[in-house]
């Protein structure tokens, strides 16, 4: 080979290795993880983005289901909460992570991974059995109070009112908490003193008794 030609295949070799450089930060730009924390994406849905949960803190932590979510819930970010939706909900959740999925994968590098189709199954079931119970509408007969109205307008802007009798009236206090810190880093309008005890009332009232 005439040196002129090393030459040039070098630098051709120092191209191809330019632009795929390149195309990697442009993608690692695009994806949710960025290092300022900014959200800066633009697809639609509820907008909220799971802030991650410790994985042993999972429901059935060692099991097939849980494992599965450690794997391919992570990819875009943090480990969500099984407990946040109810199954009719992560139905919907999941075929819209679906479609995320295929989008990146359709692109020229596709870094993420989809589990099989009897694992995505298997993840389906066990969000479902560890989802949220929704309140049902037809066991309350208070709803229409200012202080069920109250609950119902706040606690369904994220996922299913959940059902009050899910919780002791001691732990209710420290949830709602949680929630508000939730509608502040989800940029929604949190309640004020006087809605949060009226709320807090609420559930405390129909809480599972001890
Ligand atoms: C390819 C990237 C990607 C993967 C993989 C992914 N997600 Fe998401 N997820 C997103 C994006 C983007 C959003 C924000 C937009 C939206 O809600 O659709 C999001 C938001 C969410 C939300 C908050 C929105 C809501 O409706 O509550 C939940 C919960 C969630 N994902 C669960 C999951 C689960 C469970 C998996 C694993 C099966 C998963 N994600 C895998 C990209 C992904
Ligand atoms: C800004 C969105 C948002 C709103 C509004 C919201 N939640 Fe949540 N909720 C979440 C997220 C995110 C999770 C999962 C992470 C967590 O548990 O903090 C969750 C999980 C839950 C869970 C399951 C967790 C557990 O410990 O059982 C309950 C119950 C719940 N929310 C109750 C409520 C109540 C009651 C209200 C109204 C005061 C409310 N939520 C309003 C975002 C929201």
């Amino acid at each position: 080979m005439l040196a002129g030609e090393k030459a040039a295949m070098w630098v051709a070799a120092g191209i191809v290795v330019s632009v795929g450089l390149f195309t990697l930060y442009l993608e690692s730009n695009t994806t949710l993880k960025s290092d300022s924390g900014e959200q800066n994406f633009a697809v639609p849905g509820p907008g909220l983005i799971p802030k991650g949960i410790n994985p042993d803190a999972l429901p059935d932590a060692q099991g097939h289901g849980a494992t599965l979510l450690t794997i391919y819930c992570v990819q875009c970010h943090d480990l969500p909460t099984p407990t946040m939706h109810t199954a009719e909900e992560w139905h919907a959740v999941l075929t819209r992570m679906d479609g995320h999925i295929q989008k990146r994968r359709g692109g020229m590098m596709s870094r993420v991974a989809m589990p099989s189709k009897k694992d995505w199954q298997d993840l389906h079931n066990y969000l479902a059995e560890h989802g949220q119970t929704p309140l049902d509408p037809s066991a309350y007969d208070d709803l229409d109070s200012p202080e069920g109205q109250a609950f119902q307008a706040a606690c369904s802007r994220c996922h299913a009112a959940p059902d009050p009798s899910q919780h002791l009236a001691s732990e209710w206090p420290r949830i709602v908490l949680r929630m508000k810190y939730n509608m502040s880093d989800a940029s929604k309008d949190t309640l004020d003193t006087a809605t949060t005890e009226q709320i807090v009332s609420y559930l405390q009232k129909h809480s599972r008794q001890p």
